[in-house]
């Protein structure tokens, strides 16, 4: 079904929102909107993009009208080496508002993939462009299917859920937690972000995993976030690791 966007503007009358039916990537309009000084909390989104792009230089699964594809731009009052932070709170947002929606329990894989089990359904992408921050969130919605090589790894909201799921409640809601979030962490500063991210996922603390970092791979037992957020990694020749980037999967 085609994406309603008055909806979501009925629900949130001062949102500026842009949909599109097909983009080359969101993430580019969203720069080129914040370049030229659109407001914080400005959302453009798409039906299909065509060149959807994912973390560490992967493209993004976007099937037509089955999935959110959308970028925010935000301009928020943090210093620069809170950004980590920024990714944090975006995932608990999305998180937070799946759940309202669908029901749904989820997990968040740091630094913030949102998870339904062992399977993706949402990830998130940050990129700085001057002085805001542009936001790339794609989540899987109502795809009934994924194609190799993610078939074995992604889901959907409808596939985890066994029904079809709103994309208006779910973008409207998945707003509002951002705003939410982002709030939070500039009123009570990251450590709030850092406590509830700790709390919402599996893989903060005491979890077995494989990181993947420039080519090598690092096999361990996660330890925790540290100040800034980023990841704790007991290894298992006996190094804590500080885990800035990087794929995180559960060892196997
Ligand atoms: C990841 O690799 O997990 C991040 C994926 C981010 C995908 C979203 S879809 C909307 C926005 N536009 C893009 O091209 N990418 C982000």
């Amino acid at each position: 079904m085609p994406f309603d966007a008055d909806l979501v503007s009925e629900r949130l009358p001062r949102r500026m929102l842009l949909w599109l039916e097909e983009t080359d990537s969101t993430m580019l309009d969203a720069a080129r909107l914040a370049s030229a000084g659109c407001p914080s909390g400005t959302v453009v989104g798409a039906e299909r993009q065509t060149a959807g792009q994912g973390r560490l230089g992967r493209s993004w699964h976007s099937e037509k009208e089955s999935g959110l594809y959308f970028s925010v731009v935000l301009r928020v009052a943090l210093p620069p080496e809170q950004t980590p932070v920024v990714t944090l709170a975006i995932g608990l947002a999305v998180a937070e508002a799946v759940t309202e929606v669908s029901g749904l329990a989820v997990d968040l894989r740091w630094p913030n993939d949102v998870m339904a089990g062992d399977r993706k359904i949402c990830g998130i992408l940050i990129e700085q462009h001057h002085q805001a921050l542009v936001c790339g969130i794609g989540l899987n919605v109502n795809h009934e299917s994924f194609p190799e090589p993610i078939a074995a790894t992604a889901t959907s909201l409808r596939l985890a859920t066994g029904r079809a799921q709103n994309r208006e409640s779910l973008l409207a809601a998945i707003l509002e937690a951002i705003d939410r979030h982002v709030d939070l962490l500039e009123t009570q500063g990251k450590s709030a972000v850092l406590r509830l991210f700790t709390r919402a996922s599996s893989y903060a603390a005491g979890r077995r995993v494989l990181v993947e970092q420039s080519g090598a791979v690092l096999r361990g037992t996660t330890a925790g976030l540290d100040e800034n957020g980023f990841l704790l990694l007991d290894e298992d020749g006996g190094a804590r690791t500080v885990i800035l980037a990087g794929g995180v999967r559960p060892e196997s």
